[in-house]
């Protein structure tokens, strides 16, 4: 019998196993930022390598990128991110408490300024009801700043030594040059923008790819990386936040077969949603209405899961035209000479809602009838390939050095190949317990009969079975279930 899951008991085993801590925890925290531990990292690579090789490595059409998080702020200025990137942010005069308007239900606009509410909703921080000011956009876009300035500074024109503006009550001598008088004041206009997709680093090196790769049409650029958004509610673990990671392919077709091609990416998803084991009835695809669609985009499927806390966006297929590609003045020429722009279908996944949309679907809580104490467990039932640990080694008593030894050199083996744990802490049970809730799907145990019989006991993570393998035999066994 399963017990129901909830997303404060998924935050706490992966607190108390490793997976994801708070950020910045020994300083009280950074709100909403959140550090990947031992095992998170490995369920975060296992996804990571998983997808560059599904879509990537065992494809002929994809090339692989991986471009700067920082780049020149023209590129936002051409792809409409500075103008266009904005969510409606709405403000309650009473206790200045700032949320996203339409999360709140307010009516959806793209433009600012008042607009006619019938019945608003009560501020979720000081419950009034009558004190929101006018909503606006807010740019999500996450400033930073290069260089060693940060405010307005003076240059030498004569040799470009550039020092501080400010504490001056009169310009000094140029320490390298001498001069006085060639100092310029220059604005600060060092100001960047971290890229709040990674889809933009694919676009600008549309030609470099061509150039070096020489692609045929159609085919696709893929790149995992960072990106940051200045979220107004960021929250719900790590389903928003600001600092994030997406997995993103720009597919680039003949505006002819965008229809056909976004219906071959959409299966695509389908499969990868069904290969993280995730089940069908977990996820909803929305067909974004055309008022609410993104500035690039004519038109997206919302991949929903159903998290515990409400059935909210996993990834997103977006059909984002000649936009992009239109906008940084770049065109394809075919064989035949024809020069066009090509079109973009951009299936764009995020690693941190693909984590904890696994964490999810694979927590269970089982009532077990017929054990004498501990009856609940806990298991994360990942898919083989997505365990961050394949195997855990256990010798059955640790004050026996023959077994301890004999179950050290099997893991010494083994580790070489999968991703091993060893555990001689407790009893057999209770270590049972303990890779439950990591997900393991399988433990090994040395007992005497492996120095005897030259056998071990193999359990099963999902059926609790246990089998008794011949040592010979363990190379042949985990190379068919792992
Ligand atoms: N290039 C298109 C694009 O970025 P998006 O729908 O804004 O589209 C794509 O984002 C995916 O990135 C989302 O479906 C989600 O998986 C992930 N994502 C977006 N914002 C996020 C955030 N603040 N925190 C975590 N993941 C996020």
């Amino acid at each position: 019998m399963a017990t129901e899951k909830s997303i404060e008991k998924i935050i706490s085993l992966c607190k108390r196993r490793g997976f994801v801590f708070p950020g910045s925890e020994i300083y009280g925290g950074l709100a909403n930022a959140w550090d990947y531990g031992p095992l998170g990292i490995e369920l975060k690579n296992n996804i990571k390598a998983r997808w560059w090789k599904t879509f990537v490595q065992n494809r002929a059409d994809m090339f692989g990128l991986d471009a700067a998080l920082l780049m020149n702020t023209k590129v936002y200025e051409a792809s409409g991110h500075l103008k266009e990137f904005s969510d409606p942010l709405i403000e309650c005069k009473a206790c200045h408490a700032r949320f996203r308007a339409d999360e709140l239900g307010f009516p959806i606009q793209k433009t600012e300024g008042t607009v006619e509410i019938f019945e608003p909703p009560k501020c979720p921080n000081c419950g009034k009801r009558d004190a929101w000011a006018a909503p606006k956009q807010f740019n999500l876009m996450l400033k930073t700043h290069i260089g060693p300035v940060d405010e307005p500074f003076i240059k030498c024109t004569h040799n470009s030594f550039t020092r501080n503006l400010s504490k001056l009550s009169e310009l000094p001598e140029c320490p390298t040059c001498g001069k006085k008088d060639a100092w310029a004041v220059m604005p600060d206009d060092n100001d960047i923008y971290f890229r709040p997709e990674t889809a933009q680093g694919i676009f600008v090196n549309f030609k470099n790819i061509i150039d070096t790769m020489r692609p045929k049409l159609p085919f696709g650029v893929a790149q995992i990386g960072k990106a940051f958004r200045n979220e107004i509610t960021p929250g719900n673990f790590i389903f928003r936040t600001r600092e994030f990671e997406q997995m993103e392919i720009e597919y680039f077709i003949k505006e002819a077969n965008w229809q056909e091609s976004f219906e071959t990416w959409r299966l695509a998803i389908l499969d990868w949603i069904k290969d993280l084991g995730i089940k069908n009835e977990e996820i909803h695809e929305l067909e974004v209405p055309k008022d609410e669609l993104a500035h690039y985009s004519k038109r997206t499927i919302d991949f929903e899961y159903k998290f515990p806390f409400g059935q909210k966006e996993l990834y997103g297929l977006a059909y984002r035209t000649d936009f992009d590609l239109k906008n940084h003045q770049l065109d394809y020429t075919d064989s035949e000479g024809n020069k066009f722009t090509p079109h973009v279908i951009e299936p764009s996944l995020g690693v941190d809602r693909s984590i904890l949309a696994v964490l999810c679907s694979a927590y269970t809580e089982e009532q077990l009838v017929n054990e004498d104490k501990n009856d609940t467990r806990t298991v994360l039932r990942f898919p083989n390939w997505l365990a961050p640990v394949k195997i855990a080694v256990f010798p059955l008593l640790k004050n026996k050095p023959e077994l301890v030894s004999k179950a050290q050199e099997i893991f010494d083996q083994l580790k070489t190949k999968y991703a091993c744990d060893f555990d001689d802490n407790g009893n057999v049970g209770k270590r049972y317990r303990r890779q439950d809730e990591i997900g393991t799907p399988y433990c090994l145990t040395i007992d005497f009969d492996t120095l005897e019989k030259g056998t071990v006991t193999v359990r099963d993570r999902d059926t609790m079975q246990q089998e008794t393998i011949k040592l010979t035999d363990l190379d042949k066994y985990f190379k068919e279930k792992l």
